[in-house]
């Protein structure tokens, strides 16, 4: 049967502008006009999953004001159910001011507003109708420990938790404790690792042996591999693209993910899947604006690393 896809994190307004070159500390460049766009990986992941097909619910928090009428009226629009997302009358909404430069780089500064205000009950309240099939899809843009009594309460009730643990630049006690699917990048695992350098595919490698999950490494144009606590592992390559935006990129790829688990598809072809909406989203501007839809993908074949393993 199929499950649904709980996202569980961040609602925010991005406010982006393009510039030639990012400016360097105390440098002024001029660049494209402001654009307002409805962002945060909670919110993006949310709107991934639903563009995968997947039946999904946000459980987040925003604040009363128009930004929380955008992010929110955005998700409405994708067909996500926003019951389980608080609108406080007293904190401003979520705001992510982005620099991108012209080739893909950027530069981002949060400003938590709602997604930091949680109570002690509001995760295991919202989480009360999860059932065993459901996914739960975590980040890590609210505090560590609303992300950690979630995942406790999913996994106990027998829902899949795929954590995408971004952002993180030091390791987290107990992190993934109650974890089933550990998605990173090479910074991230890293640090979910606690070493400053090292390869990623070994690292990953070594927590996936661990802390008994399946561990999906995000490589950019490289595309990722998964390395699965069975120890099996697998390379994906990703198709060659143009790059112009990045940002949102990895929120596709775990959201595509989440999704193709929900419908009980193998992490294989999960994260081939993943890799193909990701490489679709960086060649477009914006975050939830470059998420492409299902229909929309190339046929997910095998990959020639794959022919050659059988
Ligand atoms: O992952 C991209 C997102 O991160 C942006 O939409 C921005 O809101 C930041 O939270
Ligand atoms: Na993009």
């Amino acid at each position: 049967m199929m499950g649904g896809v709980i996202v569980l994190g961040s609602l925010n307004i991005d406010l982006v502008t393009e510039v030639p070159r990012l400016p360097r500390p105390g440098e002024t460049v001029a660049g494209g006009d402001l654009r307002r766009h409805p962002g945060g990986k909670g919110a993006n992941q949310a709107v991934a999953a639903a563009r995968a097909g997947a039946r999904v619910r946000m459980v987040g928090a925003c604040g009363a004001d128009d930004g929380g009428e955008l992010v929110l009226g955005a998700l409405v629009e994708e067909g996500v159910d926003v019951a389980g997302v608080r609108r406080l009358p007293d904190v401003p909404t979520g705001t992510a001011t982005i620099l991108v430069e012209q080739g893909g780089e950027n530069m981002i500064a949060i400003g938590p507003g709602a997604n930091a205000h949680w109570d002690d009950g509001d995760a295991p309240a919202a989480l009360h109708g999860v059932t065993d099939g459901d996914v739960l899809l975590l980040q890590l843009e609210v505090p560590a420990a609303v992300t950690l009594a979630a995942a406790r309460v999913a996994r106990r009730r027998g829902a899949t938790v795929v954590l995408n643990a971004a952002p993180l630049h030091t390791a987290v006690p107990g992190l993934l404790d109650d974890v089933d699917v550990l998605v990173v990048n090479e910074h991230e695992v890293r640090a979910a690792s606690g070493v400053e350098d090292g390869d990623p595919t070994v690292l990953a490698r070594d927590l996936a042996a661990g802390a008994s999950l399946d561990v999906v490494v995000t490589l950019g144009a490289r595309g990722a591999v998964l390395c699965g606590a069975d120890g099996r592992e697998e390379h994906v390559t990703a198709p060659a693209v143009e790059a112009r935006d990045t940002v949102g990129a990895g929120d596709t790829f775990a959201g595509y993910l989440a999704a193709a688990l929900a419908e009980g598809r193998d992490h294989s072809y999960a994260v081939r899947r993943a890799v193909t909406a990701a490489s679709l989203a960086v060649t477009r501007l914006g975050a939830q604006t470059a998420i492409p839809r299902v229909e929309d993908l190339p046929p997910i074949t095998h990959t020639p690393e794959e022919d050659h393993a059988t």
